[in-house]
């Protein structure tokens, strides 16, 4: 059985509106168990998979992720093609709250995590080619579907990683600034990586929940506003994904 596309979906985003014929899947991965089931169904005529990636409660902070139980489980179901939402902050200065951003680049601030399916005693090492992180057919559909929606959307972007679950300092958003990040995270990595190590497309489309850490004029982070702000970007997802089933 092949998916048409699979959703991960991150803070704020914890089931997909709309699905049919919704079936949930627990699946038994060789790395133990995804943040959850995975939901599969039919959205637009399309068969499609969705993963809430801290669980559907959200109980699963983003360093404690099983991220490589969750892209095996949802490859497993046959996903192909990976869509990942993630909640960011913005560091440049056109990536505002509720801003939506297809990044083009990341870099990896994250440590202590698993970022390979070959990272088990006795297995080969495999390195991969990630000059381009994500698929870039991927990225186009999605900043095309936006736009048929009449949405605005930032096409490319450094999706700076971080370990979290705390937000950053100012002085380490002012590094990460200086290293050429846009947007920060806590959870584009090491997904990525895995799906490429699997051969799935995957792209990111980022919502924009606050101005990370000294990027914006305020003295502090109000994670409600986080939450305020996020559950306005978070409305455009499914907009989105109806028009790339198109
Ligand atoms: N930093 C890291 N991750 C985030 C942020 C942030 O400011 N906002 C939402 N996710």
């Amino acid at each position: 059985m092949t998916l048409d596309l699979a959703i991960i979906g991150g803070s704020g985003l914890y089931a997909f509106d709309g699905l049919e014929d919704i079936e949930r899947h627990t699946v038994d991965t060789p790395f133990g168990p995804a943040s959850g089931d995975v939901v599969t169904g039919r959205f637009k005529g399309r068969r499609v998979a969705f993963l809430a990636r801290h669980g559907e409660s959200h109980t699963v902070p983003p360093h404690r992720v099983n991220y490589r139980a969750n892209l095996w489980a949802l490859h497993a179901l046959g996903a192909r093609r990976v869509l990942a939402v993630n909640a960011v902050g913005g560091i440049r200065d056109d990536m505002g709250p509720r801003v939506l951003v297809v990044p083009d680049q990341i870099i990896d601030y994250t440590h202590g995590r698993y970022t390979s399916f070959n990272d088990v005693d006795g297995a080969e090492v495999r390195h991969i080619d990630f000059s381009e992180p994500y698929t870039d057919s991927l990225r186009q559909r999605v900043l095309a579907a936006a736009r048929a929606e009449g949405l605005a959307i930032v096409d490319g972007g450094v999706h700076g990683v971080t370990q979290g679950p705390r937000l950053e300092t100012r002085a380490e958003i002012a590094r990460m600034k200086r290293d050429g990040c846009d947007l920060v995270g806590m959870t584009g990595m090491p997904e990525a990586a895995l799906a490429r190590e699997l051969d799935l497309e995957f792209a990111c489309l980022a919502l924009v929940a606050n101005f990370a850490a000294g990027a914006g004029d305020d003295a502090e982070i109000s994670i409600d506003e986080i939450f305020a702000h996020l559950k306005a970007a978070t409305a455009h997802v499914f907009p989105i994904v109806g028009r790339m089933l198109e």
